[in-house]
């Protein structure tokens, strides 16, 4: 801008016209942003903007790579080492051609945008910028896969009550929990998003539903277009038809008694009934002889009970 007042009128239209058109193109190109995405713990490289010609080595040029316009990550002048950010010591590496930074193995904190700049040093005088771009790294890390717990705190004939908690953990970015039931979306009554020392994320909701049906309850965990669903069939538990609280006792309980009682009944109806019978018998009974021959035969069947009940 400073050269243009000395040009003549005609000459600085068109000068302008071009420096706005370069303003348009580099505009272009940094609305354009190089966007590279890795996981925690992988190997990640980040392009630059020049590539050194076969015939010349990087002892000529002087390149940064800085992240946030402001920490210097890694910086090479005439083909040495000139810096290295010691968070990043040991996991860099640039290739000498291309130069790539190259980043193994990622951490969270590496997110973020990251410029390469590259100078020629032939004119150590007036070394000039040859290109500077910026790179966008986005790091993940996997959420686990949802855990759903269901706590039943009531139940009655037609409704079970009861407390669904999901949760997961260890992931970036920061995540969003949704929840469906029956492919209904949930408003959950209460969500927490927690953030560990390392930037790792946790997060779960919580949830009060009255199941007057059995439903297939479903919760996603999404993060930065990646998501993890778990799904869980919550059933209405059918409370009228099994006693409460603890059955197996109640149970072993009741058919005890049951048993014992029809034992009883067998053992007292075994004694007295044949009595019964045979006085019953008896009686119409007009020859004297066959009376005794039918009532002879009661002792001999309440003697076999006890043998049989024995066995
Ligand atoms: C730079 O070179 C490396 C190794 O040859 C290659 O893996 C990488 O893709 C190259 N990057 C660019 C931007 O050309
Ligand atoms: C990056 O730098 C800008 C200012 O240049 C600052 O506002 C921002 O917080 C920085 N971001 C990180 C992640 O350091
Ligand atoms: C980097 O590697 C060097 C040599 O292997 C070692 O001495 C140094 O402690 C390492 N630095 C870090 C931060 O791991
Ligand atoms: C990760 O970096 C991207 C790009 O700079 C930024 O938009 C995003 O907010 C960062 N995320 C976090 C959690 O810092
Ligand atoms: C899921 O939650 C239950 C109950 O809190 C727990 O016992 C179990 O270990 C959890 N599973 C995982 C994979 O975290
Ligand atoms: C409900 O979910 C099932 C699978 O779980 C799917 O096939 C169906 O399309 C969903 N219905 C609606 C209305 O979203
Ligand atoms: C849970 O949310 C549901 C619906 O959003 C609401 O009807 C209910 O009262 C809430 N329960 C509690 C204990 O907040
Ligand atoms: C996140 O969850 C993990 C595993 O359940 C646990 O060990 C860790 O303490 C939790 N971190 C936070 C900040 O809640
Ligand atoms: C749950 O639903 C049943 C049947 O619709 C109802 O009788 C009961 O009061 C409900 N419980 C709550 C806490 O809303
Ligand atoms: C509901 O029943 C199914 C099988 O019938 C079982 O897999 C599931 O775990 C049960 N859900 C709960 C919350 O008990």
């Amino acid at each position: 801008m400073a050269c243009l007042p000395a040009a003549p009128p005609a000459l600085r239209r068109w000068l302008g016209l071009g420096l706005f058109m370069l303003l348009c193109l580099s505009l272009g190109y940094a609305l354009e942003k190089k966007v590279v995405k890795s996981k925690v713990g992988e190997k990640v490289g980040l392009p630059c903007c020049y590539e050194i010609p076969s015939s010349e080595s990087l002892y000529d040029y002087r390149v940064y790579w800085q992240k946030n316009t402001t920490k210097v990550v890694l910086a090479y002048a005439k083909g040495e080492k000139i810096s290295n950010h010691e968070r990043y010591d040991n996991r860099t590496e640039m290739n000498p051609r291309n130069l790539t930074l190259w980043i193994s193995p990622v951490e969270i904190l590496d997110n973020g945008s990251y410029q390469c700049i590259v100078q020629n040093l032939r004119s150590p005088q007036n070394p000039f910028v040859l290109c500077e771009e910026t790179v966008t790294l986005f790091v993940t890390a996997d959420f686990s896969k949802p855990n759903i717990t269901a706590e039943v705190s009531a139940t009655s004939c037609e409704s079970a009550e009861m407390v669904v908690r999901c949760s997961s953990h260890g992931g970036f970015p920061k995540p969003k929990i949704s929840g469906t039931l029956n492919n209904e979306s949930v408003v959950w009554n209460g969500t927490w998003v927690s953030k560990s020392s390392l930037s790792l994320y946790n997060v779960t909701g919580k949830l009060w539903l009255n199941v007057t049906k059995d439903v297939s309850f479903t919760c996603s965990v999404e993060y930065n277009g990646f998501v993890k669903s778990t799904s869980l069939l919550l059933n209405k538990t059918n409370g009228c038809i099994v006693p409460t609280v603890p059955p197996s006792y109640n149970v072993v309980t009741a058919s005890s008694i049951i048993i014992i009682t029809f034992l009883l009944a067998i053992t007292l109806a075994a004694r007295y009934l044949p009595r019964h019978v045979c006085s019953h018998c008896c009686k119409p009974q007009d020859s004297v002889e066959e009376g005794v021959k039918e009532c002879m035969k009661p002792p001999v069947t309440s003697k076999a009970t006890p043998e049989t009940s024995s066995v």
